[in-house]
């Protein structure tokens, strides 16, 4: 969770995905107004930061959950550069639409997505964009994206086993609110090459212009702006003074 000047954004998001994953994982979900209190209070201590909490499986591998240990703590935020440079990828190990009942759950097996990223950035890029195996858009490793084309917000459907991304969806609140009509669904890697403006959104990063990906340069303009405008609004008024 993103919390600014000591209050957290969106908490009660979070901790629904949080149950929901938990729930997936077959851990206990978590007593909801404990782990509020304790992220409220690890917020005002840290002012700026990211709020992480994290649940253990426990201590029996036969019954998860357990005497399941609960961390919450803040870090420092760091958003990564300005713009990002993506490279598609293709991730054979992604849900891609095929679910299980796992699918969607947000939890701590992140090497995939990982090394996705640490390859990208070895090829000269910020981070991956990931593909299913017909080459369609999905996600990136810790983040969800969106573009414009004609001044629609499109992104791929949350069908597709997408991680519900909390920014994504705060973005598209905001482009509703706008008057940016939004689209959602299975997209070729070539539709998102043609669009006008691409997005990367994620808590930690809000809305990020791409500045490219592969070898295609993009230019955040007008809507990449109107998206980040309504966002910070959308962060101050529920965040509030
Ligand atoms: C795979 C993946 N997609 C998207 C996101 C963005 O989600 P959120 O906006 O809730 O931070 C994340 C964040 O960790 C992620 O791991």
């Amino acid at each position: 969770m993103r919390a600014y000047d000591g209050t957290v954004f969106r908490l009660d998001q979070h901790l629904t995905r949080l149950e929901m994953s938990a729930t997936k994982l077959r851990l206990p979900a978590p007593d909801r107004g404990t782990i509020a209190d304790w992220c409220r209070s690890v917020a005002a201590e840290a002012g700026d930061s990211v709020v992480r909490v994290f649940i253990s499986g426990g201590i029996d591998p036969y019954r998860p959950g357990t005497d399941s240990k609960i961390v919450v703590f803040a870090e420092s935020v760091h958003p990564g550069p300005e713009t990002m440079r993506l490279q598609s990828r293709i991730a054979p190990w992604h849900s891609d639409g095929d679910w299980f009942e796992l699918t969607g759950a947000k939890a701590l097996s992140y090497g995939f997505n990982l090394t996705a990223t640490v390859a990208a950035q070895q090829d000269g890029f910020d981070d991956a964009l990931l593909l299913g195996r017909g080459g369609h858009v999905l996600e990136g490793p810790t983040f969800s994206v969106g573009w414009i084309s004609d001044g629609v917000l499109f992104t791929p459907g949350l069908d597709l086993g997408i991680l519900e991304s909390i920014t994504r969806c705060t973005a598209i609140e905001v482009a509703e609110r706008v008057g940016i009509e939004v689209r959602e669904g299975v997209y070729d890697i070539d539709t998102v090459t043609q669009a006008d403006e691409v997005v990367a959104m994620s808590t930690v990063r809000e809305i990020k212009g791409v500045s490219c990906i592969d070898d295609r340069p993009f230019q955040p303009g007008a809507g990449t702006a109107a998206l980040q405008e309504g966002f910070r609004a959308m962060v101050a008024e529920e965040v509030g003074p």
